[in-house]
């Protein structure tokens, strides 16, 4: 008996329509969705060419019947609705019965199939059927599209290269893996196999399975439940974050989603936890009944909208909460708790605790530990290391010189500097962004990236997505000193780096260039990458410093081409000229 139906037009109508197939990634998603709506415990990925030449994805799932696979290529052909009414309570990945159809008229395709006995084989090209056979299958699905756009030289054109293409495939399938850890998941490329996880029971050995050792013990576990609404996950520790937000993941009834609100929500929960300019690494499960969430609201099945986004917004945000005060409760007094006690109070309280801190005595100042504070080159680092300071005398003369003066730092975040003009406020961290930068950049123009091997063994886990980005990318980390070394798998062993690096620095920016998004080689990456490599080393705001220390980085800030834009674009400075105080306090 058939299970498909074509839906009726009101019903199709309502059904949000839009381009389905965009790239080879678009396919793998529609037919991964039809093997996990089909009930699959077991799912194969096979990839030729970035999917470009061969997508084959083979399932365990029901299989389809004959007349099922009659139906089953024409538009609004589902089993998963039927009425309108359906579609307020969704608890399939698929629904609209546009997938099939639209990859269909745009390859080569061959479906094979069987509900247990017997099977079924059918070929086609374009839209049309070619051959249609009975066959002896095991159970389950398995469909075959090669040649994507054929039909469609321009779309084919703009295919991207295939290890972007192939990069987005794993990206998706390491984050499905993730929310159905009992189903086993494989994905090969050619030859090589990039994923291989055996189904297991719980979410945390599947993380462990596709992040390894290292980053689950980097995590906190979400854990919240009121009613029917249950939140799960797992959120980096802080204070460290990561450079953008690629790694914050959301699922809605574990369907992978980009969402407003709980972007927001991870944004207010998680502010002043994480080190400035960085963001956690969150992935962050929400399921609920299906009649409180819509999922009918975009064409690829991105984005859902809830019915009721403030108490999602909120249970959100408690969730994160709860996980961060287990942790600091967990670890007395972090730098995470301190850096929010600090942006979290109001400008009274920070007035408050601005006085509270007390200034740094002449005898105290230099016994930071210079070297382990300040990542900076070797030649900076010996002058940092002398940790003299200067007299009265000196500093007097240098403000005459140079014409500007250090008065103090504030909140550990900005350097307060006086000149002939007015006030400027520093921060210390772009300010430092900057002048690394333009340092690195010159170390790069003369190809002057001396290289160091790391103290410790450093062992990296990669995902299947980092693992692919590193490959493309292998040459041109070596020519800024990084080298690694296979272990197998999709372990590495980082051998050596800049010799300006600590170990943990090399390993944060060999990680955070794996984890951006765009593949493809651009006239952009250097550039982004000596970014990083700056943003990294840079002093971090909430850390004291020294006089000595902060008329050092203004000298240099000022000695840069472009003193006032930290290399992402923002501000490193802000100035309070003269003319304005006096026109504020009346005096003009
Ligand atoms: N791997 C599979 N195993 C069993 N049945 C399948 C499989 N793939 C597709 N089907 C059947 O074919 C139908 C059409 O699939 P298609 O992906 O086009 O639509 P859908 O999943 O219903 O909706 P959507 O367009 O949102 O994905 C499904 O409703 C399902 O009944
Ligand atoms: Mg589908």
């Amino acid at each position: 008996m058939g299970k498909i139906k074509i839906l009726e037009p009101e019903v199709a109508q309502k059904i949000a329509a839009g381009e389905v197939i965009e790239r080879p990634f678009s396919v793998v998603k529609e037919l991964v969705e039809n093997s996990l709506d089909a009930g699959a415990t077991e799912i194969r990925v096979e990839i030729v060419d970035g999917g470009k030449k061969l997508i084959r994805v083979i399932d365990n799932g029901s299989g389809l019947s004959q007349e099922d696979v009659l139906l089953c290529f024409e538009r609004h052909a589902t089993s998963k609705i039927s009425r309108a009414e359906d579609l307020e309570r969704i608890a399939t990945l698929g629904f609209r019965g546009e997938a099939l159809a639209s990859i269909d008229a745009v390859s080569k395709l061959v479906l094979k199939t069987s509900e247990g006995t017997g099977g079924i084989k059918v070929e086609r090209e374009g839209g049309r059927l070619l051959r249609f056979s009975e066959g002896a299958y095991p159970r389950g699905t398995s469909i075959e599209v090669r040649d994507l756009f054929f039909n469609l030289p321009v779309r084919r054109k703009f295919l991207r290269s295939a290890q972007s293409e192939l990069a987005l495939i794993a990206r998706y399938l390491t984050l499905v893996a993730l929310a159905f850890p009992e189903i086993s998941f494989s994905l090969s490329h050619g030859e090589r196999q990039l994923l291989n996880c055996p189904g297991v029971k719980t979410r945390k050995e599947r993380f462990y399975q596709l992040f390894g050792r290292q980053a689950l013990e980097r995590m906190l576990e979400l854990d919240l439940k009121e009613g029917d609404y249950q939140i799960t996950g797992f959120l980096s520790r802080p204070p460290k974050g990561l450079p953008d937000k690629q790694r914050q993941v959301y699922y809605v009834n574990f369907r992978p989603v980009r969402d407003r609100t709980l972007a927001a929500a991870v944004q207010q929960a998680t502010k002043g936890w994480y080190e400035k300019d960085t963001y956690p690494e969150i992935y962050f499960f929400l399921t609920l009944p299906c009649s409180e969430v819509d999922v009918n609201v975009h064409p690829a099945k991105a984005e859902v909208r809830f019915r009721d986004s403030l108490r999602i917004f909120q249970l959100a945000v408690t969730s994160i909460d709860d996980a961060l005060k287990r942790e600091s409760q967990a670890k007395a007094v972090s730098f995470g708790q301190k850096f929010s006690e600090l942006k979290n109070v109001k400008t009274m309280e920070i007035r408050e605790e601005a006085r509270k801190e007390r200034p740094i005595l002449p005898e105290e100042r230099g016994i930071i530990d210079l070297e382990k504070e300040t990542p900076l080159s070797r030649e900076e680092k010996e002058i940092w290391k002398r940790g003299r300071l200067a007299t009265e005398e000196e500093r007097k003369e240098k403000v005459c010189d140079r014409g500007w003066q250090v008065l103090g730092q504030y909140l550990n975040f900005y350097i307060i500097v006086i000149d002939k003009e007015g006030l400027l406020i520093i921060d210390q961290h772009n300010a430092h962004e900057r002048v690394l930068y333009e340092k690195y950049l010159d170390l790069d123009r003369q190809r002057r990236f001396n290289r160091r091997q790391s103290l410790f063994p450093l062992i990296l886990e990669l995902s299947p997505a980092e693992m692919i980005r590193f490959e493309e990318n292998k040459v041109f980390l070596e020519e800024f000193g990084f080298e690694l070394e296979n272990l197998g798998g999709r372990s590495l062993l980082l051998r050596s780096f800049p010799d300006f690096l600590e170990d943990e620095e090399a390993r944060q920016i060999f990680l955070a260039f794996l984890g951006e998004a765009e593949v493809a080689p651009s006239p952009e990456l250097r550039p982004r990458f000596l970014a990083t490599m700056a943003c990294k080393t840079a002093i971090k705001a909430g850390v004291a410093l020294t006089l000595e220390k902060m008329e050092y980085l203004v000298n240099e800030l000022f000695q840069c081409e472009h003193p006032w834009l930290c290399p992402h674009g923002r501000p490193t400075a802000l100035r309070l000229s003269l003319e304005s105080i006096e026109k504020g306090l009346g005096r003009s």
